[in-house]
């Protein structure tokens, strides 16, 4: 029987041990025993034996893991690693070679620029920016040598959404292969795959744990290209800890409903922002001011739980708004259950240029949202009197 996304969520777990534990089990071990010598030589000669040898290969509870997000993604296969930037570095790693070409949307995460700007020129990799909000600008630039193409739809931290299903088409007329950071909507809320994405990339560290615990991250997609990734992973050793996996694997079973959630209280902090004098902008998915607010309801479930606004004052009043919070966290990460706010101008992006930052959206006073899970009344209180000390 073909359970829902809903229900796989919840259910996909380990096969059950002589123990009969309920709860999925935790295989906490580096490595696996063999019954035999020769059992344990043919684990080494046969590639395609169905074997655990080492956690750094393959482990249980990274595999529960893997296998959760690869239904909920519509995803063929996948490979988890230590963190979200180990997934984006090894997939560019297995799939670019010395001459190749990326293209990238300008709006990407600060490591992801970095990756992109500072490290692959060292191996002979060349990048490219396209602006997200001008998808007809994107064929022009496709040269004979670009491999790749890779973008975030909502991007972070400006919330850019571009029609993937464009981008898709594209890629398939051209060869390219497709790569979607889908961190910020997660599989409950967009699935690339189906616009076709050849690859789905995840810091599961965000909304997948949703409780700010664990660093991880994952790659989905294609069964030959995942093959590809897992032997880079393999030999070069960014896997996931089979514990982080066992953590995040729990965390999925709730991944719907906190989505939901996350993005009801964000839809309705959006709205309150959008009447407070001290804000000049707000950006949200859904609501309809967005410039792609047309793309974001035909792709996404809902609106996700990221807001972002300007606040009038610039960089100054960015930071007084940070210092008058009184519960809202004032820390860099996103997607937990707690109400978060950033300052990407004085903090993730501040290694960008200022032309850099600006080509992207990110203003001097612009404020990232990431809504929690708390009662929306105490959000919006604490949001309004910090701005009601202007
Ligand atoms: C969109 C996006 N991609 C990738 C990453 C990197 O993930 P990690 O911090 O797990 O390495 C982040 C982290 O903030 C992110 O927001």
């Amino acid at each position: 029987m073909a359970y829902s996304p809903e229900t796989q969520a919840i259910r996909l777990q380990t096969r059950r041990t002589a123990e009969m534990e309920h709860s999925t089990p935790l295989f906490l071990t580096s490595s696996f025993v063999y019954h035999s010598a020769e059992e344990m030589a043919s684990a080494f000669t046969d590639d395609s034996l169905d074997i655990n040898i080492y956690s750094r290969f393959s482990n249980p509870t990274v595999d529960e893991f893997v296998t959760k997000v690869c239904t909920l993604e519509g995803a063929e296969d996948g490979v988890a690693t230590g963190t979200g930037m180990a997934a984006v570095f090894s997939t560019f790693m297995t799939f670019l070679s010395q001459g190749d070409h990326i293209l990238s949307a300008s709006a990407v995460f600060g490591s992801t620029h970095t990756i992109l700007t500072k490290y692959l020129p060292k191996w002979g990799i060349e990048s490219t920016y396209f602006d997200m909000t001008r998808p007809e600008s994107i064929e022009a630039l496709v040269r004979p040598n670009t491999k790749m193409l890779y973008l975030e739809t909502p991007s972070n931290p400006g919330l850019d959404i571009i029609d993937l299903a464009l981008v898709g088409d594209i890629c398939r007329r051209h060869g390219i292969l497709f790569v979607v950071d889908n961190c910020f909507a997660t599989p409950a809320v967009q699935q690339p795959i189906r616009f076709g994405a050849d690859l789905v990339i995840h810091s599961a560290t965000k909304f997948m744990d949703g409780q700010g615990r664990v660093l991880g991250g994952v790659v989905v997609g294609r069964k030959d290209l995942i093959h590809e990734l897992y032997l880079l992973v393999r030999n070069t050793g960014p896997s996931l800890s089979p514990f982080n996996a066992w953590v995040l694997s729990k965390s999925l079973e709730t991944l719907f409903l906190r989505m939901d959630k996350h993005a009801e209280n964000a839809l309705h902090l959006a709205k309150a922002l959008e009447n407070n004098p001290h804000v000049s902008r707000v950006k949200y998915p859904f609501l309809p001011t967005h410039p792609q607010h047309d793309i974001a309801v035909r792709q996404m479930k809902n609106g996700g739980g990221i807001v972002a606004f300007e606040l009038k004052g610039g960089l100054e009043a960015g930071q007084r708004f940070l210092n008058a919070l009184q519960m809202i966290s004032m820390t860099n990460n996103l997607g937990d259950s707690r109400t978060i706010a950033s300052h990407p101008s004085s903090t993730t992006h501040s290694k960008l240029s200022e032309t850099d930052r600006l080509a992207v959206g990110i203003t001097p006073g612009l404020v990232r949202i990431s809504v929690g899970l708390e009662g929306i009344v105490d959000i919006v209180q604490d949001v309004e009197q910090a701005l009601g000390r202007f």
